[in-house]
């Protein structure tokens, strides 16, 4: 039994060293790509133009949502802000109402029938829904170690159900005009797990398939116009409760947290050019696909490595 553990921890420091080896390598060719496709897009891509297009974003009353709705603004697009919270959409209209048509409504994305009813009240208000950014979340439970059935349940609702609601209603329209954007909001806790927190990795890793299944669907019914982009965010400055766990735990120190304002200009900015997975910060797509090539137990091992302290402190703040 000792013999196999000093094995597997062998086959472990082995795969650590090669990925250690390989990652600068990897890293310089993916910056030469990403460097030859900036070039390439400069001479043969002109900027597609949102001016005067309406775009529906869910969760617009705060962090990274509202973030979005002022960026869309900002290009031109009319603005549908939907929350649980009217108050929040309310303030976040505000800031945009001088530049473009904006407006806020009270809407719980689990429930379909509001969906329906939302669709409606947008199309005689702005017109047809050509952008869709599936964005509510709830990111904690109030215990992550022992949460309640109701809780889970309730974040499977809004993090994975909804977007099939939202797929469900405004997809239709943007079948029969034949362009759109499809917008979802994952994490990159859909590719790299977080312990303790078991069912927002799984509802992101849900948002991910879905998305990646309807994009194939698109491509089959010959309509690749609507565009469909998932995003993987690492930690953002946005959720109150997220911001203070992280810096309890030192993740910052892993990577600083990127700010909601300069994640919502990378994913209008990716929207726009197609892009199907927009991983925020980009180095966590390179870090995520060098490492996924990894047998699954290596995989395991190596995360261990680098997060179990930091899972088991996270652990004692909510068992004190
Ligand atoms: N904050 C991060 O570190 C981070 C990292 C990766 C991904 N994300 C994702 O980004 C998205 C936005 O996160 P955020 O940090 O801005 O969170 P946030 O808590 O600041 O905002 C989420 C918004 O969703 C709304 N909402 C919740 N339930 C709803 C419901 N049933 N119906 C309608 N609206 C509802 C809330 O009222 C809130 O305004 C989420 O999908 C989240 O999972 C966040």
């Amino acid at each position: 039994m000792s013999l196999y553990n000093t094995l597997i921890k062998i086959q472990a420091m082995v795969g650590v060293t090669l990925l250690a080896c390989l990652t600068p390598l990897l890293i310089v060719f993916a910056l030469l790509a990403k460097m030859l496709s900036k070039v390439l897009r400069c001479f043969c891509e002109s900027p597609k133009s949102i001016i005067g297009e309406v775009a529906v974003v869910t969760g617009a009353a705060h962090g990274l949502g509202r973030a979005i709705a002022l960026e869309l603004a900002r290009k031109g697009c009319k603005i549908a802000a939907v929350d649980i919270d009217l108050t929040g959409a309310e303030n976040t209209v505000k800031q945009i109402i001088e530049t473009v048509p904006a407006k806020a409504y009270k809407v719980d994305v689990v429930n379909y029938e509001e969906i329906v009813k939302l669709n409606e009240q947008i199309t005689k208000d702005l017109g047809s829904v050509t952008i869709l950014i599936n964005n509510a979340g709830l990111l904690m439970h109030r215990n992550p170690v022992n949460p309640t059935p109701n809780e889970v349940q309730q974040m499977i609702n809004v993090n994975l159900t909804s977007h099939f609601w939202t797929k469900n209603v405004f997809l239709p329209k943007m079948k029969e005009l034949r362009k759109g954007f499809v917008v979802s909001i994952a994490s990159l806790a859909g590719w790299i797990p977080l312990p303790y927190s078991t069912s927002y990795t799984a509802t992101k890793a849900g948002v991910y398939g879905h998305m990646k299944a309807l994009r194939l669907e698109l491509a089959i019914e010959k309509q690749s116009n609507i565009r469909v982009s998932t995003v993987l965010p690492t930690f953002l400055q946005a959720n109150e409760e997220v911001v203070s766990v992280t810096e309890q735990l030192n993740m910052d120190r892993l990577y600083p947290l990127v700010s909601s304002q300069a994640a919502a200009r990378r994913i209008v900015e990716g929207m726009l050019r197609g892009e199907r997975e927009i991983v925020i910060p980009d180095i966590g797509a390179l870090l995520y696909r060098s490492v996924s090539v990894l047998p699954i137990a290596w995989q395991d091992y190596l995360l261990l490595l680098v997060s179990a302290s930091r899972f088991q402190d996270f652990c004692k703040l909510y068992s004190k």
